[in-house]
């Protein structure tokens, strides 16, 4: 059996996407970010806070270009500053180095601006200043200093695995043969993240986290089977080598709430560093979908969901399946992808619908 390195693929998730093309195709993860306020607000009011004087630090694993994130961390200041108006907050962004951090600086710019212009316009009293910083690195390593951080907070990222296992290979049906084996590497992940997020976090910090959940055992996720099958069309049409098909895996899992709980459980192995406060399982609505059962749009339906298909795995698809051909380049063959992505999606509308089970999860660090 080949090794990831000789079947050239990295042992890392990849990052890699259209400048700007996440905050501007993620409306199912900002969804997300509201079905995530009840348990983001309860643990505000929770939070034990720092000594006088001393900051807050809150920090937020696998960012993105910002959007999202932004909306979750103001959320967070605005309620702690309704706790005490003059607190210190300072607030870290994290991703992989490979993010596009040029579009976070840009959203942090205007977020300043436009609390600048709220504050001049209301002629209020500043609350305490709020300090931002961004890091560069994987959330399965040190990502914060050791017992600094109050707030964690993680959406829409944990799912994706640290590296893929070596049996893993190929999409849709078969991907459940190496089921087993995803399952162990992201039993590892979980708990690699949580054990990392123990030591960087004090004592009644707490960390929110929403999850893709898986809802039973055999479901595959469908975009696995959606891409796969536009995989084996372009492999059918000679526009993708044939060769190609076995080096496609998407490296994310969906845990069950058990496989979540696990390591907490009075028996986990960090059942002395977290207490669960809150976990919900839910299944919102995919915007676009619901628009679609609204209107019966099936173009604006494939296009808006190849745009959220695409801000998420332009880079894997191009790494993995789109090295350049005698006929075309890796940008044509990406193109071509997910054009077949939305023609399919067009073709047969209610084949393809997305199943949307998340898990919300709020934990207390003792
Ligand atoms: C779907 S986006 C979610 C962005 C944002 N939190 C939101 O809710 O919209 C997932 C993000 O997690 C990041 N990510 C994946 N694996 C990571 C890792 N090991 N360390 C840090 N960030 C990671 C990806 O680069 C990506 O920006």
């Amino acid at each position: 059996m080949k090794t990831l390195k000789e079947r050239g693929l990295t042992s890392r998730t990849v990052a890699g996407m259209k400048k700007d093309f996440y905050d501007q195709h993620s409306l199912v993860q900002r969804t997300l970010v509201q079905e995530l306020t009840p348990i983001l607000d309860a643990a505000m009011e929770e939070v034990r806070l720092p000594p006088e004087g001393r900051p807050l630090v809150m920090c937020d694993y696998g960012c993105s270009e910002g959007k999202n994130a932004t909306s979750v961390t103001e959320r967070c200041i605005a309620a702690l500053h309704r706790r005490d108006s003059d607190q210190t907050v300072s607030v870290c962004y994290n991703d992989l180095f490979t993010n596009n951090f040029n579009k976070l600086f840009q959203n942090l710019s205007e977020l300043h601006a436009k609390r600048d212009h709220e504050f001049s316009r209301r002629k209020a009293r500043r609350n305490g200043p709020v300090f931002e910083f961004a890091t560069g690195g994987s959330f399965y390593e040190p990502v914060m200093p050791q017992a600094t951080v109050n707030i964690g907070i993680s959406t829409a990222a944990v799912h994706w695995l640290s590296r893929l296992p070596e049996d893993a290979r190929g999409l849709g049906q078969e991907a459940r043969t190496w089921r087993k084996s995803l399952a162990e590497q992201a039993s590892w992940d979980w708990l690699t993240f949580l054990s990392h997020r123990a030591t960087e976090m004090l004592p009644g910090g707490k960390l929110v986290l929403s999850i893709l959940r898986e809802p039973n055992e055999d479901s595959a996720h469908m975009p696995f089977e959606l891409m796969a099958e536009a995989t084996r069309q372009l492999v059918g049409e000679g526009v993708i080598p044939a060769e190609r098909m076995e080096n496609v895996v998407l490296p994310y899992y969906r845990r069950s709430q058990e496989e979540l709980l696990a390591p907490l459980g009075s028996r986990g192995d960090l059942a002395d560093c977290f207490e669960v406060d809150r976990m919900i399982a839910a299944t919102p609505p995919v915007p676009f979908q619901t628009q679609f059962d609204r209107d019966g749009d099936t173009i604006a339906y494939a296009e808006s969901y190849t745009g959220f298909l695409r801000a998420i795995f332009e880079g894997i698809v191009a790494e993995q399946l789109c090295g350049p051909t005698p006929t075309y380049s890796t940008g044509e063959l990406v193109d071509r992808f997910f054009a077949k992505v939305e023609e399919m999606i067009h073709g047969e509308p209610e084949r393809w619908k997305l199943d949307n089970h998340w898990c919300f999860l709020s934990l207390t660090a003792r």
